[in-house]
């Protein structure tokens, strides 16, 4: 396994949409460990393929907390087919805008199908910070983060921070 690089805003990649995963093969598993290793060691509880620039529909997640056993889930082709009217807020962050949090507000409970890393299809019910870790990890797929929720000054404060940065790292 091996670490990978994770993209940071405003990444080109981090706004594009993924495509499907066609084959699930040890490529794509191969993958799926590098990215459970960089999400353990950034320590972040999920991430998405294109925040490692790969625009695939893949993604990883682990809400288990500290000193629990760890429970990595890995999704491929994961696709949003229920979400409940009941809402539920929660600070979010993103591995890709590191050291920033604000509040947002999604369906509570989410029904995703997905493909497993076998390529067997999958469907699971999530509630709590697992449905809202995969609300926005799907959205990564999609080319939408979380600061897209929160309100245009918010949004337009952050991401000139962070091209700024870019700038100066550039
Ligand atoms: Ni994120």
């Amino acid at each position: 396994m091996s670490k990978l690089d994770i993209l940071i805003i405003p990444d080109r990649h981090l706004r594009q949409v993924c495509e499907p995963v066609t084959k699930v093969d040890g490529e794509a598993r191969r993958l799926l460990d590098d990215m459970l290793e960089t999400m353990y060691a950034a320590p972040g509880i999920g991430l998405a393929a294109p925040q490692v620039g790969v625009m695939r529909r893949m993604l990883v997640i682990d809400v288990s907390r500290e000193g629990e056993p760890k429970q990595p889930h890995c999704f491929i082709n994961p696709k949003l087919v229920w979400a409940s009217e009941q809402l539920a807020t929660y600070q979010e962050g993103c591995l890709s805008i590191p050291d920033y949090y604000e509040d947002v507000e999604r369906p509570a409970r989410v029904r995703v199908e997905y493909l497993d890393r076998d390529g067997a299809e999958q469907e699971i019910v999530a509630e709590g910070l697992l449905a809202t870790c995969l609300q926005h990890e799907i959205d990564h797929l999609d080319g939408v983060l979380f600061i897209d929720y929160i309100s245009r000054l918010k949004r337009e404060r952050v991401m000139k921070k962070f091209i700024k940065r870019s700038k100066n790292v550039a």
